[in-house]
């Protein structure tokens, strides 16, 4: 049952590109618009949201802190990301014209679900992304997105995460299409170029060896810290979690900008630092902003690991590793650059010899609050 793979997570990495290209499946159509059937708000009350929060917990919270980026920008209407834990207990501003967007792989997640419940007696629209056909959150939501991702087995959550993305790319289309937007060519470049991601998942895919490689050597490593900004700082901190929960290290994600206001005293000479570089093309700025960041923890003797795009020769002299993941907006990035992150987690657990997919003390739906 796990297809000739050590572990399922190993098989729900290979599993990606299929996961990403079902969940887009029969949502566009032949003149690339969005076809959204299952979303079963009207236009009229997707024109009248002002507002939208987003709920979720652990690796879906990742995926909607991302989906901020990308809806705000696309739409206009103000988004907040909030872990669902958090939600309801600081009485958030909620009414008619607010869309709560609950993402949850499994839909049985006791935290997300109360925060929803929360946002409903509120009168807020409660839109659920989720994997989980049937499950409690989609039924107490007013309309449902599901992500075609199959059943996840492994507790690590993968191909569940990439295709959250990919549903939260839809519903930000879907609402900028709806509303009529100011980057109009833009989006439509988007719904193009989202069709492109499962063959970009699957070349990653192939170029993972060298990944593997570097995960046996960071398998002693104490600590290792995840940098990013933008959309790439939830992949950073996606990073540090998976390899928390998997390898039992400490790891951790900040915003690359953060560094010199506190945790850069955390470097120490060797300390291993993943670095996610956004793509130098676009928001060009974003990227020499990033590259500083890596010259400034090498200075202070970080071991650096470098995921940048193909063809960045700027990163070049500041990694002491690179690797490269194909041409991609910006903001579709997430989709590759988060896939070396889960395989240098699960190899180095794997190294150190922990149960993938079973890690200590946690479950695969925490249905606890
Ligand atoms: O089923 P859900 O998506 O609601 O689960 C949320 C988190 O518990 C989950 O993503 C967790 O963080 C994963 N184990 C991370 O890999």
């Amino acid at each position: 049952e796990k297809g000739g793979y050590d572990y399922f997570m190993l098989k729900e990495i290979a599993e990606q590109p299929h996961a990403v290209a079902e969940t887009l499946l029969g949502r566009l159509n032949e003149h690339g618009d969005l076809m959204l059937d299952e979303v079963r708000l009207s236009d009229q009350d997707l024109r009248d949201v002002d507002k939208v929060f987003i709920v979720a917990c652990g690796t879906a919270y990742h995926s909607g802190m991302v989906a901020k980026y990308a809806i705000e920008h696309w739409t206009r209407i103000p988004c907040e990301v909030e872990l669902a834990s958090e939600f309801r207990y600081r009485d958030p501003v909620l009414d008619r014209s607010t869309l709560v967007v609950a993402i949850s792989q499994s839909g049985e997640t006791m935290d997300t679900l109360m925060a929803l419940r929360h946002a409903k007696e509120q009168k807020a629209r409660v839109l659920a992304i989720c994997n989980t056909n049937g499950s409690t959150i989609p039924r107490e939501s007013d309309a449902v997105l599901y992500t075609h991702a199959g059943p996840e087995i492994a507790v690590a959550s993968t191909k569940a995460f990439l295709t959250q993305l990919v549903a939260c790319y839809l519903v930000g289309l879907h609402l900028a299409q709806v509303r009529g937007v100011k980057y109009a060519d833009e989006v439509a470049a988007v719904v193009a170029q989202l069709q492109e991601m499962p063959a970009k998942v699957e070349q990653v895919l192939s170029m993972m060896e060298p990944i593997r490689e570097l995960a046996r050597d960071l398998a002693e490593a104490k600590s290792v810290l995840f940098i990013g900004r933008h959309v790439s700082y939830p992949v950073a901190l996606e990073g540090a979690l998976k390899l928390k929960e998997l390898a039992y290290m400490h790891a951790e994600g900040f915003a690359a900008g953060e560094l010199k206001h506190g945790p850069i005293a955390l470097i120490d000479h060797g300390t291993p630092v993943v670095c996610v570089v956004p793509s130098p093309r676009g928001r060009g700025v974003l990227h020499d902003k990033v590259v500083s960041n890596i010259q400034e923890v090498r200075a202070r003797g970080a071991r650096t690991i470098v995921i940048a795009e193909e063809g960045d020769e700027a990163v070049k002299p500041y990694a002491d590793h690179l690797f490269y993941v194909p041409v991609t907006p910006t903001l579709l990035a997430p989709l590759v650059t988060t896939v070396p992150l889960q395989v240098l987690a699960c190899e180095i657990a794997s190294a150190r010899g922990h149960d993938v997919d079973q890690p200590r003390n946690l479950a695969k739906s925490v249905t606890v609050e």
